[in-house]
């Protein structure tokens, strides 16, 4: 596929953000960058906008969206209560990769909740963005800007990759730092529990505030967090260590398959910030088998794991 770059614009020009809030007010979907992943936007007090996201990402309408404010102070006009543990993650972490659900009130629209009484609210720290939001003076609602299902996009052009054709407006903000999303945080239950794991850690959590989070499992966790998900075409086959992807990738070339090993050592921040770029680039090779080295469980090494296993179902 020939990404449509013209689409691109340079999210560091002041009149590249005059366009997007344009788009924005017309009710059109902006492709955002954010410190985790790019983010397909739209206008939150826009029902019929944030509806556009839906078709356009061919996401079913039941997995709610994210939130984005430009600052925490706008975290209660959102929230119906907030709770002691949300004010303080919010504090802590914000402007940053972390994602609070919480008890919503009648200003957010049942088309970004799917009609739950929460919403998840999240203030990302890239100053494109940030300054996006300023000068639209509203929130925004923005998914990951990949097709639904499939592995979320680190820079501008795997989003003109995927969307060329459909978004008029991609704000180039360089890569993501981080590269995987948002740790999310359901704030409405006590302990409050984390339903997906992101470079804020549950380890963290305790260190910096003191409070203890629970990991979610089953029907808790957030609904559209399916078992088959940031599934490139190529199969991923996860092992343990070097010797067994070698082994493995032997084996595979010599049954005529094409075959690469994913493996940053001990370095997760490299590992987080090249997954879906490396599993992208293998796709338009037309690699048959990604053998990924499972990171350690600490660290964002715990969401690689997580984004690993589903990608591998
Ligand atoms: O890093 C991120 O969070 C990125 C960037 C673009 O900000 N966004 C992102 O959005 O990952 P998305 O739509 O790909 O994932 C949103 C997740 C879904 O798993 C959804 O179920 C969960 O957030 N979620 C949204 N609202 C929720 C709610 N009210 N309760 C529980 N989970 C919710
Ligand atoms: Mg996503």
């Amino acid at each position: 596929m020939n990404p449509k770059e013209s689409n691109i614009l340079n999210g560091a020009d002041s009149s590249s953000i005059d366009i997007a809030v344009r788009a924005l007010n017309s009710d059109l979907l902006v492709a955002i960058p954010t410190e985790t992943v790019y983010g397909l936007a739209a206008r939150a007090s826009s029902p019929s906008a944030v509806k556009k996201i839906f078709t356009t990402k061919g996401r079913p309408s039941e997995h709610p969206l994210i939130l984005h404010v430009a600052k925490i102070e706008e975290l209660s006009l959102w929230a119906s209560e907030l709770s002691k543990d949300a004010l303080v993650l919010a504090e802590t972490y914000w402007p940053g990769p972390l994602t609070l659900v919480v008890r919503r009130n009648n200003k957010v629209c049942d088309e970004i909740t799917g009609g739950r009484d929460t919403v998840a609210i999240r203030c990302p720290s890239h100053p494109i963005t940030t300054e996006l939001l300023i000068c639209l003076g509203d929130a925004i609602v923005a998914p990951s800007a990949n097709r639904f299902g499939k592995v979320s996009p680190t820079s501008a052009r795997h989003v003109a990759e995927d969307f060329g054709d459909e978004i008029t407006v991609i704000l180039d903000g360089g890569e993501c730092s981080i590269g995987v999303e948002s740790t999310i945080v359901d704030c409405t239950t006590n302990p409050p529990q984390i339903l997906r794991a992101g470079a804020v850690t549950a380890e963290q959590i305790e260190i910096d505030c003191g409070i203890t989070v629970a990991s979610a499992s089953g029907e808790s966790r957030a609904p559209g967090m399916l078992d088959k998900h940031y599934a490139p075409n190529c199969k991923v086959e996860l092992v343990s260590n070097r010797n067994d992807a070698e082994t493995r990738l032997a084996n595979l070339k010599s049954n005529g398959q094409t075959a690469e090993i994913l493996d940053f050592g001990a370095d997760l921040k490299t590992y987080a910030h090249e997954l879906y770029a490396r599993l992208r680039n293998a796709d338009k090779r037309l690699v048959d088998v990604v053998i990924a080295i499972k990171p350690s469980m600490t660290g964002i090494g715990i969401a690689i794991n997580e984004r690993l296993k589903k990608a591998s179902n």
